[in-house]
């Protein structure tokens, strides 16, 4: 069993080191998974088994359990384009399931930008930064996507960036009351807040969708539509009748900060350009981030 455990965990770090930063697992998956790792882990009969730590438990708990979280039905009132990404903002202001997944103090996020943008940028999840800013891309993994869009000769007031989420996903606090860390949105958090991003796609109608990770790769492709991130990445798909291009997440680059991995990430930001007609110098196709 212990080998079984062991061939698992190789490929979860194969798949990691290939820039995959979150996969699915059924439930009856899981469930076997947690029988195999009780039955290796079984301590002896004159000691109590011990609690697996608290993050990691989280995380399988909370993909495992996966409640059934209610899809919003969005309906943007008629008005110009600012009026309708206020009004959408009140909506998930006031969406109870956003509310209810909100720290105190904390703030849900909305897309920014230009609402006019020929490029819309999709990330994950708000992180530490973002929650208290109500801004998405604010903090490390945000400035490293300022620079990205800077070598593409645009500015963050020029492109529009989202989440597929509207509130940082959850972990157990620190006694200090704390949240250290992130982890990656369930199946069910996603397909909750995925008609708002529908709704900002709506408004600000972009050229094209740049995808970044694996997690809003899998709430725009779907969730079967790969395995590991490198399948998908690099390449145009389709989003409702939108190019999308898949790319490696500006965090997975801060977490894996060779020239490779930044020499990829920009080829397929040299795609996005070529696809929204950007000029396009020889400086900037020789360019590592
Ligand atoms: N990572 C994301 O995916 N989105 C943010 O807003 C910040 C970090």
């Amino acid at each position: 069993m212990r080998l079984a455990l062991t061939a698992i965990t190789d490929e979860l770090r194969r798949l990691k080191a290939g820039g995959v930063v979150s996969v699915s697992v059924s439930d009856e998956g899981l469930a076997a998974l947690r029988g195999a790792v009780r039955a290796s882990a079984a301590p002896p009969a004159d000691r109590p088994p011990e609690a697996p730590p608290a993050r990691a438990r989280a995380i399988a708990e909370r993909a495992a359990v996966a409640p059934a979280v209610p899809v919003p039905v969005v309906s943007l009132p008629a008005g110009n384009k600012r009026a309708r990404w206020e009004a959408l903002h009140q909506l998930v202001v006031d969406d109870p399931v956003c509310r209810a997944k909100l720290r105190p103090g904390k703030k849900v996020v909305l897309g920014v930008g230009d609402l006019d943008a020929r490029i819309m940028f999709v990330g994950e999840a708000p992180g530490a930064e973002e929650e208290v800013q109500g801004e998405p891309f604010v903090g490390p993994a945000g400035q490293l996507l300022n620079k990205m869009i800077s070598g593409m000769a645009l500015s963050r007031a020029e492109v529009y960036i989202g989440n597929i989420m509207n509130w940082r996903p959850d972990l157990p606090v620190g006694a200090d009351g704390v949240q250290t860390g992130n982890r990656p949105p369930t199946d069910a958090e996603m397909a909750h807040c995925l008609p708002y991003l529908r709704a900002q796609i709506e408004i600000v109608s972009p050229g094209l969708l740049v995808a970044l990770g694996a997690s809003a790769a899998k709430a725009l492709l779907g969730p079967k539509a790969f395995g590991a991130l490198g399948e998908v990445r690099g390449r145009w798909h389709d989003f409702g009748g939108l190019p999308l291009m898949v790319t490696y997440h500006p965090s997975y680059i801060l977490r894996n900060p060779t020239n490779r991995t930044k020499r990829l990430i920009w080829e397929d930001l040299l795609k996005v350009m070529e696809r929204a007609s950007l000029p396009m110098t020889d400086k900037q196709r020789a360019f590592f981030l």
